[in-house]
C-alpha cells in the first residue's frame, strides 16, 4: 500500500522500554498521521537505517542520553549531514537543567528542530505534554516539505539563470572583449551604477543584462527603459507611476519603472536622451533611495541597480549643458566601454558562424559553411551598424544560401550592403577613437599627429618648417605649443 502523503514517518532513538512506550502513547492519538516506523537504541543503527532508506523518515524523536558511542549533537549533526530535510525532536532527562540555554544553542546550532524535558518516570500515559509534542511534530513536518519546496523552486529558478545566461552569452575571445567580460565579473556583485558606453549594436544592452544575470539581484527584474524613445511629458509617470485620480485620465494607478524594478535592476538607455527636468528627479531618487509618486504625498522606498547606456560622449553632454554633472557622476561610478566590432578581430568570424548556427537552427536549415575568402571581406569591411548588422547580415545570408557562404555571396549587396566601406586606419573615427569631439580638440590632434609625420620625413627641423610654410620662429613656437619639443 502506499503510505498517504501526509502520513509523517518517524524513526525513534530511544534505549529505555519505558520511554519508548510513553513516546507511543503520546502520539498514539494521532496514529493515523504520525506512524512510528523504526525504533533503534542507538546512534550507529540509526544513522545506517537513514544512510540505507533515504527519504524514509520525516522526524527523528531523539534521546539525548543513549548508551553507545554516537550520541547527542554529534549524531544531529551525522543525520542532518545525510539528509538534511530531516527534522530533528530531542527529548531530554528532567536532571538537565530547563533553563541551561547554552545547552539549546547546542542543540539548534548542530541541526535539532526542537527539544523538550521527559516527564518524571511515574507518568506512562506521555513523555511530555501532548499537544504541545504533536503540534511539534506537525510543524517539524512541515519544515521538511516546505524546505523541500523551496529547494525544487531554487533549482528551477537557477535553472532559468543559467538558461538565461546562455541566451545572453557575450560572444568574443578578442582582448577588448576578455576585459569587458573581466569587468563585468569584477562589478556585477556590487550594487555600484554602471555607465555603459559604446556604438549603436555594439552588445550595450547585452552587457546591462549580463551584469543583472551575474549580480545577487538575478531573480528579480531586469526592467529596461530607452530614455529616448518615451515623449518628455510621459517619462516621469514612467519612471515612477501615478496614483488612480492624480490627474485627469488617471483611471487607474500606474506602477512606475522604478517600482517594477524594485530589488532588481532598472537599465536606462541612451541615458543622454533624458530631458533635464527628468535628470533632476532621477538624481534625487538615486540620492534618496525614494520616488515621489503623481498624486501622493507619502514617499515610496525603492532599491534598484541603476545601468545606463549611451553611444554618446556623455562628459561632453556635460560640458554643453545637455546633462546634469551631478547625475553624470552618480551615473559613471563605473565606466565600461565596448569597443566597435571592426576593432575585435577574429570575433567577427565567431559571431558570425554563431549567428549562422542560430538562424539555420531557428529556421530549420542546414548550417552552411563559412568560406575562407568571404572570411576575408567579413573581417575588412568596416561595420558601422556593429554587432547588430552582423546579425542582420546572417539572417539574410542563411535564407538565400544553401550548404556555403560564397565571397560572393557576401559582396552581394542585397546582402553586405555597403561592403565597399572597408576599414580605414586614418578615418577620422580611428583618430577620435570612435568619438566625435569639438573642433578645437580634433584640431589640435591633427596639428600634433601632422607636425610629428612631418618632422619624422625632413632630416631637420629648418628643413620641416620650410615644408610646413612657416618662418623658423613660428615653427618652434607651435611645436612648444604641442608639447613636441
Ligand atoms: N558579443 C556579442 N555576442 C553575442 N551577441 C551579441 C554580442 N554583442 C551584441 N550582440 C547581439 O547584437 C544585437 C545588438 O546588441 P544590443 O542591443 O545589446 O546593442 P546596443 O549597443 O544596445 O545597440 P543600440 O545602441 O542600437 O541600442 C543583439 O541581438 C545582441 O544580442
Ligand atoms: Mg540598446
Amino acid at each position: 500500500m502506499q503510505p498517504k502523503a501526509d502520513e509523517i514517518k518517524i524513526l525513534l532513538i530511544e534505549d529505555e522500554e519505558f520511554d519508548v512506550l510513553r513516546v507511543r502513547n503520546t502520539v498514539s492519538y494521532y496514529e493515523n498521521r504520525i506512524k512510528i516506523v523504526n525504533t533503534v537504541s542507538n546512534g550507529r543503527a540509526a544513522l545506517e537505517l537513514v544512510k540505507e532508506n533515504p527519504d524514509k523518515f520525516d522526524v527523528v524523536i531523539m534521546d539525548y542520553q543513549i548508551s553507545g558511542g554516537l550520541k547527542g549533537e554529534e549524531l544531529i549533526t551525522e543525520i542532518k549531514a545525510v539528509d538534511s530535510f530531516i527534522q530533528i525532536i530531542v527529548i531530554t532527562k528532567m536532571t538537565i537543567n530547563i533553563t541551561d540555554y547554552n545547552f539549546a544553542n547546542r542543540l539548534i546550532k548542530a541541526g535539532a528542530f526542537w527539544y523538550c524535558t521527559k516527564y518524571p518516570g511515574n507518568i506512562e500515559e506521555y513523555i511530555y505534554q501532548p499537544t504541545d509534542f504533536i503540534l511539534s511534530i506537525f510543524n517539524a513536518f512541515e519544515k521538511k516539505k516546505l524546505e523541500k519546496l523551496k529547494l525544487r523552486s531554487d533549482k528551477k529558478l537557477s535553472q532559468n539563470i543559467v538558461n538565461l545566461l546562455e541566451i545572453k552569452r557575450i560572444i568574443g575571445d578578442s582582448k577588448p572583449i576578455v576585459q569587458l567580460k573581466e569587468s563585468i565579473e569584477k562589478y556585477a556583485k556590487s550594487d555600484v551604477s554602471i555607465l555603459v558606453n559604446g556604438p549603436s549594436g555594439t552588445g550595450k544592452e547585452l552587457v546591462a543584462w549580463n551584469i543583472h544575470l551575474k549580480s545577487n539581484r538575478k531573480y528579480e527584474n531586469f526592467v529596461p527603459i530607452n530614455c529616448g524613445s518615451i515623449p518628455d511629458e510621459l517619462i516621469e509617470s514612467e519612471l515612477f507611476g501615478y496614483e488612480k485620480g492624480s490627474f485627469t485620465g488617471a483611471q487607474n494607478a500606474k506602477l512606475g519603472l522604478f517600482e517594477q524594478a524594485h530589488h532588481g535592476t532598472l537599465f536606462l538607455d541612451e541615458v543622454a536622451e533624458l530631458p533635464l527636468n527628468a535628470q533632476v528627479k532621477l538624481l534625487r531618487v538615486i540620492q534618496e533611495g525614494e520616488i515621489e509618486k503623481i498624486g501622493r504625498t507619502k514617499k515610496v522606498q525603492v532599491d534598484v541597480r541603476i545601468i545606463a547606456a549611451t553611444n554618446k560622449d556623455l562628459a561632453n553632454e556635460v560640458n554643453t549643458g545637455r546633462f546634469r554633472e551631478d547625475l553624470y557622476y552618480r551615473l559613471n561610478v563605473v565606466p565600461i566601454d565596448i569597443v566597435p566590432l571592426r576593432l575585435r578581430g577574429y570575433d567577427i568570424i565567431l559571431l558570425f558562424e554563431h549567428f549562422t548556427a542560430y538562424f539555420s537552427q531557428d529556421m530549420g536549415l542546414e548550417t552552411p559553411e563559412l568560406e575562407e575568402d568571404a572570411k576575408e571581406i567579413l573581417l575588412n569591411y568596416r561595420w558601422p551598424g556593429n554587432v547588430r548588422e552582423l546579425r542582420n547580415v546572417v539572417q539574410r545570408l542563411v535564407l538565400n544560401c544553401t550548404g556555403r557562404i560564397t565571397a560572393k555571396d557576401i559582396s552581394n549587396p542585397m546582402i553586405l550592403r555597403n561592403h565597399l566601406i572597408v576599414k580605414d586606419e586614418t578615418s577620422f573615427e580611428n583618430m577620435t577613437f570612435g568619438q566625435v569631439l569639438p573642433y578645437r580638440d580634433v584640431e589640435r590632434m591633427f596639428k600634433k599627429k601632422y607636425f610629428e609625420y612631418v618632422r619624422s620625413i625632413s632630416s631637420s627641423d629648418s628643413s620641416a618648417a620650410e615644408k610646413l610654410g612657416l618662418a623658423p620662429s613660428n615653427y618652434y613656437r607651435m611645436c612648444k605649443e604641442l608639447g613636441l619639443k
